[in-house]
């Protein structure tokens, strides 16, 4: 989508007039077709709440001009986020351009970064296997022109244009079969996608993976016809050094479950249990596009966990890269398996002050927080409570869980050091207290469980249904909030 800030009003196939919750005569007052408009209003029972739309095509020296009335609710950043998608979900497939009239409404430049925003990742989305789509179904929507914006909002556009960036590369990578999208291609795709950005690429294949020892991340590849890879991007905006923060990401193509085979039904979803790493790829993108003055790497971990004649059992004890043993009660749950090696080697080869990591990693996430909020762990308050911050702030909303010894036991091992499953009863937590074992002393850590939110059954504000992007956005706010005082 291109967005334009402009002077004055462009011709367009359409005319958009934002209009405050009960300020209807207010936007319409003095303007041709006042009458047409509050009539098409009144049958729509229009009311100016956020994101609705009232439409009516108004006649003008012998030409017809269509003219979307737009709701703003009370003009906070998030209403004018949820205008922005309505206005794309509305004219996606029938309209190449709009125009939209600020003049009356006086926005804060932040929100209209975030209507710009909103515009531009409202249409995404993913056709490339669709052979049959009838034209008129066919995405046009291409061209926004914002006129009358206040000074600084094309700048908050700026930063939001390079969000949308990752964005696209995160929610295509999820979106992407998993006969498409697995480790090997995973790499390729993104280093394409971030090819000239200056990011510092590094990727492992097994040979180096053993080498170092990462038996863990290992031991769950090995069922998969398909090599595993770890893939990191570095991006070194403040300057030359070991980065300040790592991000690390569970990058499972395929979730069969392994050996603890996954029932049947709704396995197709695991295509998806790679948003963790979808969304560090995302989030990297952005940094880097928009030249973020912070230094942080991301790590994506990325396997495909199969049943196979090779593949771990359950009662195998593996050796993780930082030394400790894991005996493997389940084989489903992999993430953490592959996360532990991960987490080991940005410590040993890059030494951040600081690690967030995002997975996909339970189930049982779903069950507690549903598709709302993301799950938040954390060894330190002031960290979680920065995730916290930048969640409301971006929209990708996170609630914090406990984290405590009498958790971290449940997962101690008769035979190994710990097991890679506890009890039926807190599944997120104790997923997270393993994960938080190879946490070195003195490195701050929070841990993400991002499975109900990579996925939307139903269309947010932001995206249309499938794959949401979530993550990206929200660690773009918390690394310019945070990183780049
Ligand atoms: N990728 C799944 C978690 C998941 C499930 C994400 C559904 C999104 C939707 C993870 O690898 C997994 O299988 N976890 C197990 C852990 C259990 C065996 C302790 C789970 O949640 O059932
Ligand atoms: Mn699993
Ligand atoms: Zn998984």
């Amino acid at each position: 989508m291109k967005i334009e800030f402009a002077a004055t009003l462009p011709v367009a196939d359409a005319l958009v007039i934002p209009v405050q919750k009960n300020g209807l005569d207010t936007a319409i007052g003095g303007r041709s077709g006042q009458e047409v408009l509050a009539a098409a209003a009144a049958a729509a029972r229009f009311e100016g709440e956020a994101g609705a739309i009232a439409e009516a095509f108004v006649g003008a020296d012998g030409a017809v001009n269509r003219v979307l009335l737009l709701g703003i609710g009370d003009g906070s950043e998030t209403d004018w986020e949820r205008a922005g998608g309505a206005v794309t979900a509305r004219l996606l497939t029938n309209a190449i351009s709009a125009a939209i009239d600020l003049s009356a409404v006086q926005p804060s430049p932040a929100a209209v970064g975030r209507f710009a925003a909103a515009l531009a990742q409202r249409a995404w989305r993913i056709d490339t296997y669709r052979t049959k789509l009838p034209e008129k179904q066919k995405p046009t929507f291409a061209e926004a022109t914002i006129v009358g914006a206040p000074d600084g909002a094309e700048a908050a556009w700026q930063h939001n244009f390079a969000v949308t960036g990752g964005l696209d590369l995160t929610r295509t990578l999820v979106a992407e079969p998993p006969n498409v999208v697995y480790p090997e291609t995973f790499v390729e795709r993104v280093l394409a996608s971030v090819d000239g950005l200056g990011l510092e690429v590094t990727v492992l294949g097994p040979d180096e993976m053993r080498e170092l020892g990462m038996g863990a991340l290992l031991g769950v590849a090995q069922g998969s016809a398909r090599e595993g890879r770890l893939l990191a991007l570095k991006w070194s905006g403040k300057g030359a050094g070991d980065p300040d923060l790592a991000l690390v990401g569970k990058g499972v193509t395929f979730d069969t479950g392994g050996i603890s085979l996954k029932p049947g039904p709704g396995m197709e979803d695991m295509k998806w249990d790679m948003g963790g790493a979808g969304a560090v790829v995302g989030a990297m993108k952005a940094l880097a596009s928009r030249k973020a003055k912070a230094n942080v790497i991301g790590v994506c971990g990325l396997v495909e966990n199969m049943p196979d004649g090779n593949a771990i059992r359950p009662g195998d004890i593996l050796t993780s890269m930082s030394g400790q043993t894991i005996e493997v009660l389940n084989t489903d749950a992999e993430g953490r398996l592959v996360l532990c090696d991960c987490v080991t080697w940005v410590q040993r080869t890059h030494h951040p002050k600081a690690i967030v990591d995002l997975a996909t990693l339970t189930g049982a996430m779903i069950i507690s927080l549903g598709n709302e909020h993301a799950g938040v762990f954390a060894n330190d308050d002031a960290l979680a409570d920065q995730l916290l911050a930048a969640g409301r702030a971006s929209g990708d909303l996170l609630w914090r869980f406990p984290m405590t010894d009498a958790y971290n036991k449940l997962i101690d091992s008769p035979i190994a050091d710990m097991k890679n499953v506890g009890p039926r009863g807190a599944g997120s937590i104790t997923a997270a207290q393993f994960i938080g074992r190879f946490v070195e002393n003195g490195v701050k850590w929070a841990h993400l469980d991002i499975a109900g939110m990579v996925w939307a059954d139903k269309a947010g504000n932001t995206y249309d249904k499938g794959a949401t992007g979530f993550g990206v956005r929200l660690l773009d706010r918390f690394v310019a909030d945070n990183y780049e005082g």
